[in-house]
């Protein structure tokens, strides 16, 4: 997947904000606030600043770094930033991890990223993190657990399809999908890190309507891509999701990781 939408990523921000754990968020702030002031935040991937506008509040006297490869998203989220904020947007691609420039930072955030990502790429960015004994706090990594309140005859096969195209290459290697959180623990852990997880599921009801129509039609066009469900089934279950959306729930399971130094 490429081309992430500032209205789909308008769209999920709320939900987002909702379901990041707190106590993980705390904890992140927490380390930040034992380096003192002006400790630098490298958000990787960062879309339009979700991430510093959920840690921001938090910790006012950051500097961050906002990482992406998507020129049109760094330019809106440097739009929304306020004239106050200490922040400087890099165009990078994180594939070339070696040339990021990690240097002398405290904390590495990101949200909604690590699924689109590798293993190696987690491995990777792990050796990078230790070397700066800094931080991870990595939010909303989908966990491949997708569940409605109104029950469909193949909502198992849609969602084990999904899933199995949330583990294509999204420019970034084989991409770890619903693998991604224990990805980060092992990888973490492997290393010496103090690793917290928590879960930070999407609750989806008629406040959220229009998230709820994305990413069902999301779901059925990555399911059409792979070709195990027919097209008639897929239709049938694509137009009751989309019937129901105002009168039922979906939740959407993510986990939240913190991975610090000892
Ligand atoms: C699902 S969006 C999440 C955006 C943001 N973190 C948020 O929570 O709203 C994934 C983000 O990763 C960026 N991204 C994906 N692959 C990338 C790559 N290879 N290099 C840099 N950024 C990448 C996308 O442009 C997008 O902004």
């Amino acid at each position: 997947m490429s081309g992430f939408d500032t209205t789909w990523l308008d769209l999920r921000e709320p939900a987002d904000g909702a379901a990041r754990d707190a106590a993980l968020l705390q904890g992140a702030v927490a380390w930040l606030a034992r380096a003192g002031e002006a400790a630098l935040a490298v958000d990787l991937g960062c879309g339009t600043g979700s991430t510093l506008r959920a840690v921001a509040p938090h910790a006012p006297k950051l500097r961050w770094r906002l990482v992406d490869n998507d020129p049109a998203l760094l330019a809106e989220a440097t739009r929304r930033l306020s004239a106050a904020s200490d922040v400087e947007t890099v165009q990078a691609n994180l594939t070339d991890l070696d040339a990021l420039d990690l240097a002398w930072i405290r904390l590495a955030t990101a949200s909604a990223l690590f699924d689109l990502a590798s293993r190696d790429f987690v491995e990777g960015l792990a050796d990078r993190l230790v070397a700066e004994q800094a931080g991870l706090y990595a939010a909303l990594n989908y966990d491949g657990n997708v569940a409605w309140s109104e029950a469909h005859p193949l909502d198992a096969a849609v969602v084990k399809a999904f899933n199995s195209h949330q583990r294509r290459d999204k420019g970034l290697g084989a991409a770890l999908g619903p693998d991604a959180g224990p990805a980060l623990v092992n990888a973490f852990a492997a290393r010496g890190y103090d690793v917290r997880t928590a879960s930070s599921p999407w609750a989806l009801d008629a406040r959220a309507v229009s998230l709820q129509r994305l990413f069902v039609a999301g779901m059925a066009d990555a399911v059409a891509e792979t070709g195990e469900i027919t097209t008639p089934e897929l239709a049938d279950w694509q137009r009751m999701r989309m019937e129901n959306v105002e009168r039922g729930s979906c939740r959407v399971g993510h986990l939240d990781v913190l991975a610090l130094p000892r």
